[in-house]
């Protein structure tokens, strides 16, 4: 009797995964390598439409040969999103290519490593243009088309949005905005709006090129252990997804105190 229960949940559960990502029409940014790439790889035991979009070309054409044979039907779009006119065609271009957006992964980012004095204004300016003007500009420009069309917004932000490690100033200060963006846009009226943000810890991907790799924060772990998480957290409409329980126990302290502060945000809420 318990291995039939068991057996009935384990299968309604496939079942409703299978439902759920079905002729979904999905975009994925970053999704030339690591976790965006992961994510395209899981997605491929569906029948749905996913739009890749990456500013690596050949990343993105080598991406589409290995789906070739999968039920997902992958079409890809280069963009830099360093670049203003570019982020703001994201969401318009998108939309030609796919018809309509269900769900939306603004996965990609970029970490410069090194003192914040030793990072010139470029260096500066893209990793805010990529990590927190694109995500951001992209939820903007699909509340303003989606027209009630019910959709979720996917940010891979990072551990670092909670907490700091040194010689990364710059690109924590992108993904803690996220973080607290996220914390007050769930507090407007956007029913249609399913914004989800994810906290993976040091995950082994090519984000660490050229980086010493020594000094890759301790634990790690797989794109696909993330892509897995994240795929976990749609289907049940979290709000925040940690990837890697052991940091969530870490930062369970902070955690709580984000908990106690939710009764005084609810009190400063606008009626609507
Ligand atoms: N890996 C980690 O430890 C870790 C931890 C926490 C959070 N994250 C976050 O996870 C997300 C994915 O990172 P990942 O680990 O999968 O890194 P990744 O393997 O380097 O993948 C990021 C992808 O984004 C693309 N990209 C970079 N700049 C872009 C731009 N200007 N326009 C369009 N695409 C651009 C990259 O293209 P190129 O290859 O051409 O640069 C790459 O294909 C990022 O938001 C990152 O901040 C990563």
């Amino acid at each position: 009797m318990f291995a039939y229960t068991r057996f009935f949940i384990s299968f309604s559960k496939t079942y409703f995964f299978i439902v759920l990502f079905q002729q979904q029409h999905i975009v994925i940014t970053g999704a030339a390598s690591g976790i965006g790439k992961a994510l395209v790889k899981e997605l491929a035991q569906y029948h749905c439409h996913v739009l890749a979009i990456d500013k690596d070309e050949q990343g993105l054409k080598l991406l589409m040969q290995e789906m070739a044979s999968s039920k997902t039907q992958v079409q890809i779009l280069t963009l830099d999103l360093t670049n203003a006119d570019q982020i703001q065609a994201l969401v318009p271009m998108a939309l030609e290519k796919l018809g309509r957006i269900d769900l939306f992964f603004a996965n990609a980012g970029i970490a410069l490593y090194g003192s914040f004095s030793s990072q010139d204004f470029k260096a500066r300016q893209s990793q805010m243009m990529v990590n927190l003007v694109a995500p951001l500009e992209g939820l903007y420009q699909l509340l303003q088309v989606a027209n009630g069309h019910p959709f979720s917004y996917v940010i891979t932000a990072s551990a670092m949005a909670k907490t700091g490690m040194p010689n990364y100033a710059m690109y924590a200060a992108t993904k803690a905005a996220l973080d607290r963006f996220a914390d007050c846009f769930r507090f407007e009226h956007h029913p249609a709006c399913h914004l989800m943000l994810v906290y993976p810890i040091a995950t082994k991907t090519d984000f660490f090129n050229g980086q010493d790799l020594s000094k890759i924060p301790w634990p790690t772990q797989s794109p696909q252990k993330v892509a897995q998480s994240i795929l976990k957290g749609v289907k049940q409409k979290k709000t925040s997804v940690y990837p890697s329980l052991l940091f969530r126990c870490m930062i369970s302290l902070q955690l709580i105190n984000q908990w106690l502060m939710y009764p005084y945000q609810v009190w400063n809420k606008p009626h609507q």
